[in-house]
């Protein structure tokens, strides 16, 4: 009757198990029976990209682009940028700001700010502008025409946002210095260009500006970077060479008063704990020796 019962309960058991196993192999075939999407020029988009409209299971909904007039399109918050080439082997995108885009001179800022102003890419899905490693055009506005002035010579003119009363220029920097913009005026936007070597960039034309930017620039993007950063590390780029390689860093992060409050009530507490104890031990020991003493005396007397 017991082997009975015990045979049922592990016969159950190990249908649960198998029952799991199943469920978690049918889940990894999920991925590769997903076929690759496609939209204009861009055949290949697969895990952990994914296209708007996909089954969901296919792709990794962080990874979504959408297609607009066969015409590939990532948002990263709060740009929109055409994708202009996936390779999965070195694990990056070349992207093109939509206002930047060939057939869209409409004379414009860039749509959002792939970077902060100290460079760094602002989306946790993707780490590093690549080949233009702190290479950029900032947009500043300025208050007054500073043209004219020999510290501006590196800002060219953008006459299409240039109205009476507001300057708008950009900047050419080609390293990750600290920019201090003119009196007078602000760094309004910032877009990444691919590395220039050539000196002569530092003074660009307007329309060498405008074809920099229509030419775009590369991402780099990292599962492990983003599950990092999602589990509160930080991640940052290891080696610049292709693939990228990142490394997560549990954040030095300072303590808050609370932690810190809690942390010395927890040595409070354990201290107390282990003195309680220390003072048991001594109690039980000390009672042990006197009850052998009176043990031995009364045997004595005896
Ligand atoms: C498409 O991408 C996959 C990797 O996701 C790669 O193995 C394959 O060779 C690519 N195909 C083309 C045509 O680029
Ligand atoms: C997108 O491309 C497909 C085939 O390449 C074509 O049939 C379709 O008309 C295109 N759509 C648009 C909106 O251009
Ligand atoms: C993407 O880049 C790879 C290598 O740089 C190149 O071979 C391929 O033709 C490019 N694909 C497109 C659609 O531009
Ligand atoms: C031009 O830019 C606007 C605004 O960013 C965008 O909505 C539109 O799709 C772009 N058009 C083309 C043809 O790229
Ligand atoms: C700014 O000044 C420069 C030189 O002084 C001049 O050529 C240019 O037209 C001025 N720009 C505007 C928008 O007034
Ligand atoms: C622009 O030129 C000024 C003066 O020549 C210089 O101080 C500044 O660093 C330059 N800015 C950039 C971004 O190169
Ligand atoms: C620019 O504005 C100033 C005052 O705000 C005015 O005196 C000047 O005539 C304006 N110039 C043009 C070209 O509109």
């Amino acid at each position: 009757m017991r082997t009975e019962e015990s045979k049922t309960a592990s016969t159950i058991l190990y249908s649960i198990l198998i029952f799991l196993t199943f469920i978690k192999v049918e889940a990894r075939n999920y991925k590769q029976v997903c076929s690759s999407s496609s939209c204009g020029e861009i055949n290949n988009i697969s895990y952990p990209f994914r296209l708007r409209g996909d089954p969901s299971g296919c792709g990794d909904p962080d990874y979504e682009l959408s297609c607009v007039n066969n015409k590939t399109i990532l948002e990263i918050f709060p740009g929109k940028y055409y994708v202009k080439n996936i390779s999965y082997e070195d694990q990056v995108l070349r992207l093109v700001d939509v206002n930047f885009a060939n057939a869209n001179r409409s004379c414009s800022l860039p749509s959002g700010s792939v970077e902060n102003t100290d460079g760094f890419v602002q989306d946790f899905r993707f780490k590093g502008v690549l080949d233009s490693l702190g290479s950029r055009f900032r947009f500043v506005k300025c208050s007054r025409n500073i043209s004219s002035l020999q510290e501006a010579a590196n800002h060219t003119t953008i006459p299409c946002l240039t109205r009476n009363g507001s300057y708008v220029y950009a900047v050419y920097d080609g390293e990750y210095s600290y920019y201090n913009p003119q009196p007078s005026c602000s760094v309004v936007s910032l877009a990444p260009v691919d590395l220039l070597h050539d000196i002569n960039y530092k003074f660009p034309s307007y329309e060498a500006v405008m074809e920099l930017l229509e030419a775009g620039f590369f991402v780099g993007w990292s599962l492990e970077c983003r599950d990092c950063s999602l589990a509160g590390k930080s991640c940052v780029v290891k080696s610049w060479d292709k693939p990228l390689t990142y490394i997560c860093e549990r954040e030095n992060k300072e303590l808050t008063r609370s932690q810190g409050n809690l942390i010395i009530a927890g040595i409070v507490v354990g201290g107390l704990i282990a003195l309680l104890v220390i003072i048991g031990i001594l109690v039980f020991f000390v009672r042990k020796y006197r009850t052998r003493r009176n043990a031995s005396s009364s045997t004595e007397k005896n």
